[in-house]
C-alpha cells in the first residue's frame, strides 16, 4: 500500500478531502495531510488527524512529531529531519485537493511559503492537482496558464467536474470530483500514467464474491437534450435494466458505479451513483472514469441528437424548426480506446425485422465485445417494463435469454461477460 501526501488548500470543497482521506486510509494507504492556513478556515486539522491517525502540518517551521514517517511506519531515529523535505521524499504520490486558484498560482510560480508549497516543490514522486473553485475563476486565463505551466512540468491535473457550484444557483465547471475518483486517479498515477490496474484473478471459492476487485461502470436511463428552459429531447428509458445490472455486479463483489441519466429509481446499496442529464455529461463522466475500469455496461439510451437550447421558454407559434446535430457516440469512442482486458458491452433496442443482423452490424461498427439486443416491437418487454428478453450477440456466438425479470436477465448478461473475460485472459 502506498504513502500518500494530501495537500489541502482553502476552499469549500475541503470537506470532500476528509472523505478522500477516509477512503484512502480504508483502502490501506498511509496518509499524511498538509493544510494551508486558509484550509483551516473550512475544515479542522483535528478531523484529518482523527481519520489518518497522524498529525497535520501547516507551517514549514513546525516540528513533525512523526519525523517524516507515514501511518503504519515507525519514525526515523537520530537527528530531526527537515519536515518539508522528509515527507516529500518519503511519499509515493502527492495530491493537492482541493487546489484553490491561489495555491495553483503559487505552485506554478514556485513559491515556497507554506508546508504544502515547500513540500510540493521538493517532491519528485507523481504530483496531482485537483482544482476546485468558482467556474469563472477556473476559466480565467491566469488560472488556465498556471495549470498549463504545471502540466508541462509533469503535474497531473484532475479536471474539475461540471455541475452545481457552492455559490447559490450557479452551475459550471469547478466542482472537486468525488473522492472515489480522486483516489482512482492517485492509484492510477502510482502504477504509471497509462496503466490500467491489472484485473485480479477470479476466485474459485471463499467469502469474497467472484467479481471482488473488479471495477464496473454501468450507464443507465436516458439522456435529455434541452430545447428551451422547460422542454427537452428525451426517450422512454427508465434505467431499470441498468440498475438491475449494477445490483447484480455489486452482489458478485464488484466495485460498481452507476452513471444515471434521469433515473427516478434509487441506486442499489453499495453502488456509487453519478447523476447526469445530457449526452455530453454522460460522455464526460463515462470517458473520464473508464481508464480505471474493467467492465463498462453501456445500458443508457443517449439522445442521438442535440440542439442549441433557446434561452427562456419558446412561445406557441405556427411552426418551429429545430436544427438537430448528432451527439457523440460514447460507446464507439470508448471501445476504440480500450486497453487490454477491458470489456465493453453495448445495448441495442431494435424494432422487429432482422434484429440480430442489425445488432451484429452494431457490434462491428461500435467495436464492442457484446451487444445486448432487445426487440422493442414486443410491448411487454424493455423500456419501462419489469421484464425483458434479450439476445446476447458476441463475435463468436449468439445466446438467447428468454423473457424473465430484469434481475435474472442481468445475471445472464454478467455470466456472458464473465466468459468474455475468461476468454480474454486465456488469449493473453
Ligand atoms: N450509444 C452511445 N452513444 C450514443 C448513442 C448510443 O454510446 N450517442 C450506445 C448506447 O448506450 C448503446 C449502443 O450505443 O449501448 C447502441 O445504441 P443505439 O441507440 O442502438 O445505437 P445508435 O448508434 O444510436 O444506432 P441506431 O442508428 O440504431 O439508433
Amino acid at each position: 500500500m502506498a504513502r500518500l501526501l494530501l495537500g489541502v488548500s482553502g476552499g469549500i470543497a475541503a470537506y470532500k478531502s476528509l472523505e478522500f482521506a477516509r477512503l484512502a486510509t480504508l483502502a490501506g494507504h498511509g496518509v499524511r495531510v498538509l493544510m494551508t492556513e486558509n484550509a483551516g478556515r473550512f475544515v479542522g486539522a483535528a478531523s484529518f488527524e482523527g481519520i489518518v491517525g497522524a498529525p497535520v502540518l501547516t507551517s514549514e517551521f513546525e516540528r513533525d512529531p512523526m519525523r517524516g514517517a507515514f501511518p503504519g511506519e515507525s519514525g526515523q531515529a537520530g537527528h530531526d529531519p527537515i519536515g518539508h523535505l522528509e515527507l516529500a521524499a518519503n511519499c509515493d504520490a502527492f495530491l493537492v485537493a482541493p487546489a484553490s486558484a491561489n495555491t495553483i498560482a503559487k505552485l506554478a510560480g514556485g513559491f515556497a511559503d507554506s508546508m504544502l508549497a515547500t513540500s510540493f516543490l521538493a517532491c519528485t514522486s507523481p504530483r496531482l492537482l485537483a482544482p476546485a473553485m468558482n467556474d469563472r475563476m477556473y476559466a480565467d486565463a491566469a488560472t488556465q496558464a498556471n495549470l498549463a505551466t504545471l502540466r508541462e512540468r509533469g503535474v497531473q491535473v484532475i479536471e474539475p467536474d461540471e455541475g452545481l457550484l457552492a455559490s447559490r444557483g450557479e452551475r459550471g465547471r469547478g466542482r472537486l470530483p468525488d473522492p472515489e475518483r480522486l483516489l482512482a486517479a492517485v492509484e492510477a498515477a502510482l502504477s504509471g500514467p497509462e496503466a490500467i490496474p491489472a484485473p485480479p484473478a477470479l476466485l474459485a471459492s471463499g467469502e469474497r464474491g467472484p467479481w471482488d476487485g473488479l471495477r464496473v461502470t454501468v450507464t443507465a436511463g436516458g439522456t435529455r437534450e434541452p430545447i428551451d428552459a422547460v422542454r427537452f429531447i428525451g426517450n422512454r428509458s427508465s434505467g431499470r435494466m441498468g440498475m438491475a445490472l449494477a445490483a447484480a455486479a455489486a452482489k458478485r463483489g464488484a466495485e460498481v458505479t452507476v452513471i444515471a441519466a434521469n433515473v427516478a429509481l434509487p441506486a442499489p446499496p453499495g453502488v456509487k451513483r453519478i447523476d447526469v442529464e445530457t449526452t455530453a455529461e454522460l460522455a464526460y463522466e463515462t470517458v473520464e472514469r473508464f481508464e480505471t475500469q474493467h467492465v463498462l455496461l453501456m445500458a443508457a439510451a443517449p439522445a442521438d441528437f442535440r440542439t442549441e437550447p433557446i434561452t427562456g421558454k419558446i412561445k406557441r407559434q405556427d411552426s418551429l424548426n429545430l436544427n438537430l446535430q448528432p451527439t457523440e457516440d460514447i460507446l464507439a469512442a470508448i471501445a476504440a480506446s480500450r486497453g487490454e482486458g477491458q470489456i465493453v458491452v453495448g445495448f441495442a433496442a431494435e424494432h422487429g425485422g432482422d434484429a440480430v443482423g442489425r445488432a451484429r452490424e452494431k457490434l462491428t461498427r461500435k467495436g464492442a465485445d457484446l451487444i445486448v439486443l432487445n426487440d422493442v416491437s414486443d410491448p411487454t418487454i424493455g423500456f419501462e417494463s419489469a421484464e425483458n428478453a434479450v439476445t446476447l450477440v458476441a463475435a463468436t456466438d449468439e445466446v438467447e435469454v428468454p423473457k424473465a425479470g430484469k434481475d435474472a436477465v442481468a445475471e445472464a448478461i454478467l455470466d456472458r461477460v464473465e466468459r468474455l473475460r475468461t476468454a480474454a485472459q486465456a488469449n493473453n
